[in-house]
């Protein structure tokens, strides 16, 4: 049995969260798929089953799409135009030394998709840009390169469309099962149409929105999306500063009546250590650069980044103003995931904050249950990583909450009392019942609450 309808198979450029993700969905719904991963270690373990990412429901979904021979990952694109009909691109595109969205993965891409393209002998294929890219990217430098290396024409030897991704991490599965919408930009209805018709095997077209536009709204929707979701975060966190200059201020509290009002709604008002991760900041930053080269003048963007950075040296001085000094201080720092259900530490609030903390002087022992090799990687050797969270309290002068893994909330104040040298701790995610450590003596310090 094969899915899909007119596609014979898909290849996915890119095996990373979303590349991986898109591909064990597809492949589940019986989509021949083809990952083309220029990292060797992660083909090496995607083919015996593995996944070299950490989330919900991957590894088994994975294992068996392998094992059934539906997926199967190859380092080099060779000619898999004789195998599949669609290829989307999925590689990153990380902020470059100069602010700009360094575009190199997607240029490298394209021209790998151009030299296959070149040697094909088969129909036009339908070439989808998922990564995260400037408006005009797809259609200005995507297209141009595939026509050079092919020597081909968009619109009539091969089909172009971009259709930006909105998986969240640690639920990255279920997301790509259900995506709240789908956004597909391109300059020819063919390839919109094709794409639509592909995804209408998949999904409900009736219970999922479905958006058709051009190139360049499709790629601002996405920049515009995380941009707007990063403001939420650091206009409660703004919120959340007053709070604790304010008697009787409780950013929770607030943050639930401002969330009742339907204009505004409940979602991304926790106030914390910000936001973090491979795309809040990196896409602020991207739409910050782009707006500038238009002479758009975009400080509000500048603010919410400047909010967000100063949430988590906050904490520090606050370490800091506590023990009356960091240097040779024992601080455990307990999560280093951007957020919980996911290994990722890319920009995540522990590892600035952590930093900082060496920086002071502070001896800095780790936990995580899913981002210690990752955060290993990053951090080096300055500190010691902990596989129980009871190690990492232990003989400890202070601690920060800097992920909201659920374990952390499950903690219990007498564990803490016992096993810290200072039972001090300081909630960054606001995940612990204050009271309650309060009444067995720990002293906690909450984000956003005035104490
Ligand atoms: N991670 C998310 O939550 C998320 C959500 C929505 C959109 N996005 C966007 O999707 C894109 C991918 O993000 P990600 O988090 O999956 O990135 P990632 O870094 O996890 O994965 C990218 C993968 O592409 C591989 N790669 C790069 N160039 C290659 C090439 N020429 N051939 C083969 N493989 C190549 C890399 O080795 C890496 O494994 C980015 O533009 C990102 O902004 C990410």
């Amino acid at each position: 049995m094969s899915g899909g309808g007119w596609v014979r198979g898909v290849g996915i450029i890119g095996a990373g969260y979303v590349g991986l993700t898109l591909g064990v969905f597809l492949a589940s719904k019986y989509v021949r798929t083809i990952c083309v991963e220029k990292d060797e270690e992660k083909v090496g373990r995607i083919m015996k089953g593995l996944s070299p990412i950490h989330e919900q429901g991957l590894p088994e979904l994975l294992r068996q799409v392998v094992e059934d021979g539906v997926l199967e990952a190859r380092t080099e694109i060779g000619d898999m135009f004789e195998e599949v009909d669609v290829i989307f691109i999925t590689v990153g595109t990380p902020t470059g030394s100069d602010g700009s969205p360094d575009l190199s993965q997607v240029e490298e891409a394209s021209r790998q998709i151009g030299n296959a393209l070149a040697a094909s002998k088969t129909g036009a294929p339908l070439i989808v840009v998922k990564s995260t890219v400037p408006p005009g990217t797809t259609w200005g430098i995507v297209r141009p390169i595939i026509e050079k290396t092919s020597d081909r024409v968009c619109g009539k030897d091969f089909h172009l469309c971009v259709n930006p991704e909105f998986l969240r991490e640690g639920s990255a599965l279920q997301d790509t099962m259900n995506p709240d919408r789908i956004v597909i930009g391109t300059k020819h209805s063919w390839a919109a149409e094709s794409l639509k018709k592909f995804y209408e095997t998949l999904y409900n077209p009736k219970k999922i929105p479905m958006l058709i536009t051009s190139p360049t709204n499709a790629e601002l929707i996405k920049l515009a999306t995380n941009a707007y979701l990063a403001l939420k975060i650091s206009f409660i966190n703004l919120i959340s500063q007053i709070c604790e200059a304010v008697e009787d201020g409780d950013v929770g509290v607030v943050a639930e009546g401002l969330g009742l009002d339907p204009r505004i709604g409940p979602l991304f008002l926790r106030a914390g250590l910000g936001f973090g991760g491979s795309c809040l900041p990196k896409d602020l930053r991207a739409l910050k650069w782009f707006a500038a080269g238009l002479g758009v003048d975009a400080s509000l963007l500048d603010s919410v980044l400047a909010i967000n950075g100063a949430q988590r040296i906050r904490v520090v001085k606050k370490s800091e103003s506590l023990l009356g000094g960091l240097r040779g201080r024992k601080v455990a720092v307990l999560g280093l995931a951007f957020k919980p259900g996911t290994d990722d530490v890319r920009e995540a609030a522990a590892i600035e904050i952590i930093r900082e903390l060496l920086a002071r002087g502070a001896e800095v022992r780790v936990h995580d249950p899913a981002a210690l090799d990752n955060a290993m990687r990053v951090l080096g050797g300055g500190v010691t990583y902990c596989q129980r969270i009871q190690d990492c309290l232990d003989g400890a002068d202070l601690a920060i909450i800097s992920t909201e893994w659920p374990e952390y909330a499950l903690l219990d104040p007498s564990t803490v009392m016992s096993l810290m040298h200072n039972p001090i701790i300081i909630d960054g995610r606001r995940i612990l019942d204050n009271k309650r450590f309060r009444e067995a003596g720990v002293k906690t310090y909450t984000i956003g609450l005035y104490q």
